[in-house]
């Protein structure tokens, strides 16, 4: 589907490249050779005509027939780990709403605020993940991110539940994992990769709060194993959401282990978790045990349990991860930014290390910073929706782009969060610059779908507050102990979105985050 089926064909190592362009290319055939029904057809156009749809008028150019031309140069952008800057100037070019034809399938790619609303919100039951189902669920099963319509209702009810519940609310649940980190990068000397150790950091609080306890727990050698499996299973799955419908194209015996040995450690876990609720449980641990058993109560088998865990495991550790390690990237560059936000932590804590919820609140400059990096790389830039039934969004359609446009049932439509939040006409010229204060006079209040780096609608994030106070946390301890972080000289700094990206399901910094603590 236009950007997203060949967005990234770079990535490819283990002699996956030839496979995918040969299924991206059956996917173009098929998609051809596929004989429209006549009546859905008519009854479609009946259905667009009413809604008064135009077609869309602007298209992704392309040279080369069947789009070869665009292939190649995602391909090699991406292997250059600069597919969104090399993309922003043809973005740019192209405004807010265009169709792509990409081996004879057409998409459509939309950063507009009110189509996106469209999609996740008022008529979020037109659409599904299609694909994105059967490419995950060897790794994470039958879980919050592989559903859709009820089953996803139901998770989604069921996990609401253990969010309010757990003791992180306090942020006392954080406090030691940050203390882990502070030591482990008072024990560094020279140069600094930040972004390694928010990797573990993220990972010790997220399976805190779904195990009952860290990861950290766990002898040293099973832990690293689960640690790198899951990083293995996580980036072949995002290959596999890549190719849609031909996600079954991508699978090694590696990536089989790797999902096979997520699984059992989380299922180490709910074992004991279980076994300890028959027990006298201890005040600490049952508190602690209350995702697994909040589940359990629901879902009544182990394995439907586990495979939860490991849903929120992918959905909350990496995002929080490129989310730190971004803040602390920019944060080196801009050294005044970096100081004013060192007077606030002053000001609100000055060498207390019990972080309380309500000091962070009173923090309303690290906000603006949080914001401002999550609008220049949302952790999740990019993301799909395949319409289950014919449908349309409201602009983008004629000459002018005013009128809706028809989505035909199975059409798949990109958006792209990284694009949306760097928008001149929404955000102003300066959109590509890191301006933390451009959201202190609230005339970005009203920015509603023009901003959405946890999502919105009936599928907004559930983890947002607890990654923002988990970040919120570790970002003012680092800054607390170690006031004069700085960029390391021999750096070469680019403007921002000129860096090298790692694309995968998530955003990360190519280069991770290097820094000088002293
Ligand atoms: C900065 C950190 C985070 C960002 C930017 C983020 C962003 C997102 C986004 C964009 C989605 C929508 C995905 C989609 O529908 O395609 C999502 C969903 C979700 N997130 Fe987060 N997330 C973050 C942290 C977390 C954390 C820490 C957790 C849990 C511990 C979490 C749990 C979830 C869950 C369970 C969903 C699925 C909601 C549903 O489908 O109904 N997230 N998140
Ligand atoms: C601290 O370092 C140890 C040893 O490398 C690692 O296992 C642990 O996950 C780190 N903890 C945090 C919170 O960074
Ligand atoms: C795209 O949609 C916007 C609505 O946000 C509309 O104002 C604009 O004219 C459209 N542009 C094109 C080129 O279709
Ligand atoms: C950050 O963004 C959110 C979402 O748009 C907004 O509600 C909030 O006011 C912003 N925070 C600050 C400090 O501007
Ligand atoms: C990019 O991310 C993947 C998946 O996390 C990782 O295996 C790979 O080492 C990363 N590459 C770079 C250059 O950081």
């Amino acid at each position: 589907m236009g950007l997203v089926t060949s967005r990234n064909l770079g990535d490819l190592e283990y002699g996956f490249s030839t496979l995918v362009t040969l299924s991206t290319l059956l996917v173009g055939y098929f998609t051809y050779n596929y004989v429209l029904r006549r009546r859905e057809y008519e009854a479609d156009m009946a259905l667009a005509s009413q809604h008064g749809c135009q077609p869309m008028a602007v298209a992704y150019p392309v040279k080369w027939p069947l789009g070869f031309d665009v292939l190649k140069a995602q391909y090699i952008n991406n292997a250059n780990k600069r597919l969104f800057a090399f993309q922003q100037p043809h973005i740019d070019n192209l405004g807010p709403n265009f169709s792509m034809t990409l081996l004879g399938n057409t998409g459509y790619t939309t950063l507009d605020p009110d189509n996106i609303e469209a999609m996740l919100s008022s008529n979020f039951e037109d659409w599904c993940m299609g694909s994105r189902r059967n490419a995950l669920h060897p790794f994470i099963g039958e879980g919050i991110f592989t559903q859709d319509g009820p089953a996803w209702k139901h998770s989604r009810e069921m996990l609401r539940r253990p969010f309010l519940k757990t003791h992180y609310q306090d942020l006392k649940a954080f406090n030691q994992h940050v203390n882990n980190l502070i030591s482990n990068l008072s024990s560094s000397t020279g140069v600094v990769d930040l972004q390694t150790h928010f990797y573990s950091f993220t990972l010790a609080t997220t399976t805190t709060l779904i195990f009952g306890q860290a990861v950290e727990s766990v002898e040293g050698e099973d832990r690293d194993t689960f640690a790198n499996s899951f990083d293995y299973a996580s980036w072949i799955s995002s290959l596999r959401i890549r190719l849609q419908d031909f996600y079954w194209a991508c699978r090694t015996n590696r990536y089989g282990d790797s999902c096979r040995t997520v699984k059992d450690f989380a299922g180490g876990f709910v074992d004991e978790a279980l076994k300890n609720t028959d027990k006298e449980a201890t005040a600490e641990n049952s508190n602690g045990y209350a995702f697994i058993q909040d589940l359990y109560d629901e879902l009544k088998d182990p394995v439907l349990v586990r495979d939860q865990l490991v849903n929120i495991l992918l959905a909350g550790r990496d995002t929080t991860a490129c989310l730190l390690s971004w803040t602390f990237f920019l944060l080196v560059r801009h050294p005044s930014t970096l100081s004013r936000l060192c007077q606030e932590i002053q000001s609100i804590i000055g060498d207390e290390q019990e972080l309380a919820r309500a000091h962070i609140q009173k923090m309303s400059y690290l906000k603006c910073v949080l914001n401002e990096t999550l609008r220049l790389y949302p952790p999740v830039p990019i993301n799909v929706r395949i319409a289950q039934r014919t449908t349309t969004i409201p602009r983008g359609g004629g000459p002018d782009g005013t009128s809706p446009v028809l989505v035909r049932r199975g059409t798949g439509i990109g958006y792209i969060p990284y694009y949306l939040h760097r928008r001149k006409d929404l955000y102003g010229e300066d959109a590509l610059d890191f301006r933390p204060e451009r959201w202190e006079d609230g005339k970005l209040d009203s920015i509603g779908w023009g901003y959405l780096p946890f999502h919105a609608g009936p599928r907004a994030c559930l983890g947002k507050d607890f990654a923002l106070m988990e970040a919120s946390c570790a970002v003012v301890r680092i800054i607390q102990t170690f006031p004069d972080i700085r960029v390391p000289p021999e750096e070469k700094i680019v403007p921002t979105g000129q860096e090298k990206q790692n694309l995968t399901i998530f955003l990360a910094s190519a280069e991770g985050c290097r820094v000088l603590l002293q």
